[in-house]
């Protein structure tokens, strides 16, 4: 079992940042990536079109022998996560907003949040905003937009530069001192971001936690690839094959893939 592959999907290229925090971490180990690009963004759809998207993804997985499922992606996650562990023996693994190390930190007790509308308004965010935010003002921001832009190939656009002003306005307003990224399409905008923003306020994300508990995960259960070849990393998209090439930079095998 230990050599099957780890399976991740995101509803597109975003979790590619996940992927490569956790093909990093963990080089030895044969992964398959989904991207439901066709199906993106999940952001603004109901919670039970999330679920089944998420049902559909797991099971393509499974089909082909993944030994865990990374939810590489907040929208899933917040939505599905629960019923993807009841219902599957299969260990998940999901990606929250890390609201926690933000609002542990924050010296203004001002936070900002990006993250998509389906995670925003999901039970699983408004569980864990409120039990780590006492005392603290989280702005949260729907990233309207933003996914679509990436997901066609214009990350580095005056279009995304427009949108991020607009969103990053509130926030800056206020005073905040940390923006959390809540979702995996967003890690590839750091480097704009990084140049909005004043120099004080510190810009996090989960992808480095995702691939370290998928990791004591792996291991916990004895799941750790210790076969010594090379092993097999395929990323699928059920979109454009092209726009996937571009943002893992041309170095892994991918394929379009009916899914
Ligand atoms: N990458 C996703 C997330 O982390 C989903 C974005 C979307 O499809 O709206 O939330």
């Amino acid at each position: 079992m230990s050599n099957k592959p780890i399976g991740i999907f995101d509803s597109g290229i975003g979790g590619t940042s996940i992927f490569k925090e956790i093909n990093a971490l963990l080089p030895n180990e044969n992964i398959i990536y989904l991207a439901d690009s066709k199906n993106a963004p999940y952001g603004n759809k109901s919670a039970e079109d999330i679920l089944q998207l998420s049902i559909k993804n797991t099971e393509y997985l499974l089909k082909k022998g993944s030994k865990i499922i990374v939810v590489a992606c907040n929208t899933a996650t917040t939505n599905a996560i629960d019923f993807l562990r009841e219902n599957y023996n299969t260990p998940f693994i999901g990606i929250e907003p890390a609201i926690k190390p933000a609002a542990l930190n924050t010296e203004t007790k001002v936070i900002g949040i990006l993250a998509t509308k389906g995670t925003l308004s999901s039970q699983l965010f408004y569980k864990t905003s409120s039990l780590h935010t006492n005392g603290i003002k989280v702005i949260e921001q729907i990233g309207e937009g933003i996914v679509p832009l990436i997901e066609t190939g214009k990350l580095e656009s005056e279009e995304m530069q427009a949108l991020l002003e607009t969103y990053l306005k509130p926030m800056l307003d206020q005073n905040i001192d940390y923006l959390v990224l809540g979702c995996t399409h967003y890690p590839y905008l750091i480097p704009m971001l990084v140049k909005m923003l004043p120099k004080h306020i510190k810009i996090i994300d989960s992808g480095r936690a995702v691939a370290k508990q998928t990791q004591a995960i792996l291991n916990s259960n004895n799941l750790l690839n210790s076969e010594v070849r090379k092993p097999e990393v395929n990323l699928y998209t059920n979109g454009n094959l092209e726009i996937l090439n571009t943002i893992v930079e041309n170095k892994f095998n991918t394929a379009y893939l009916d899914f």
